[in-house]
C-alpha cells in the first residue's frame, strides 16, 4: 500500500481548517487544500474569490503558492475539501499545477479513495516533454 505511513486524517484537518478561512462571496463555495512535502512540511490553501469573476485564485493556487515560497520540495501526498468537510477533486487547471510539483505518483485523497495523480491526469504534459524538445 504506497499511502501507508500518511496521516490523512492530519492532512484533511488542515484542509478543513483553510477551508474555513476561504475568501468566497461570490460562490460560497470554501475550499481548502493541504499536501505533504517530500521534507514533511505541510503546505496549504484556501480559494480567494474577486469582483472579476474569473481572476479567482483556487485553493490549490495558494497550496503551491506556499511550497515555493517555503523552499519548494516535491508534493507527496494532497487533500482538499469544501466547506462541509467532504473531500473533493481539485479543477482540471489545478490538477495540471500539482503535477508540476508532485508528479504522476503523487498521492490524492479522493471520494473514491487514494488514488495517484497519474489516476486522475492521465498522460500528463510536464517539464519532461519540454526537456524532450530541447
Ligand atoms: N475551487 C477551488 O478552490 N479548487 C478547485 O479545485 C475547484 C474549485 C474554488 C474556486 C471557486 O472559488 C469555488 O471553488 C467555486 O468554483
Amino acid at each position: 500500500m504506497p499511502e501507508v505511513g500518511i496521516d490523512w486524517d492530519a492532512l484533511r484537518a488542515v484542509a478543513v481548517d483553510l477551508a474555513g478561512r476561504a475568501y468566497a462571496p461570490y460562490s460560497n463555495y470554501s475550499v481548502g487544500a493541504a499536501a505533504l512535502v517530500d521534507d514533511g512540511r505541510v503546505v496549504s490553501g484556501c480559494n480567494v474569490e474577486n469582483a472579476a469573476y474569473g481572476v479567482v485564485l483556487c485553493a490549490e493556487c495558494g497550496l503551491i503558492s506556499d511550497l515555493v515560497a517555503g523552499g519548494g520540495g516535491r508534493l507527496v501526498a494532497f487533500t482538499c475539501t469544501n466547506g462541509d468537510g467532504e473531500v473533493i477533486t481539485p479543477c482540471g487547471r489545478c490538477r495540471q499545477l500539482l503535477f508540476e510539483h508532485g508528479g504522476n505518483g503523487l498521492l490524492m485523497e479522493t471520494p473514491a479513495g487514494i488514488l495517484t495523480l497519474a489516476d486522475m491526469l492521465p498522460q500528463a504534459f510536464g517539464p519532461a516533454d519540454l526537456d524532450a524538445a530541447r
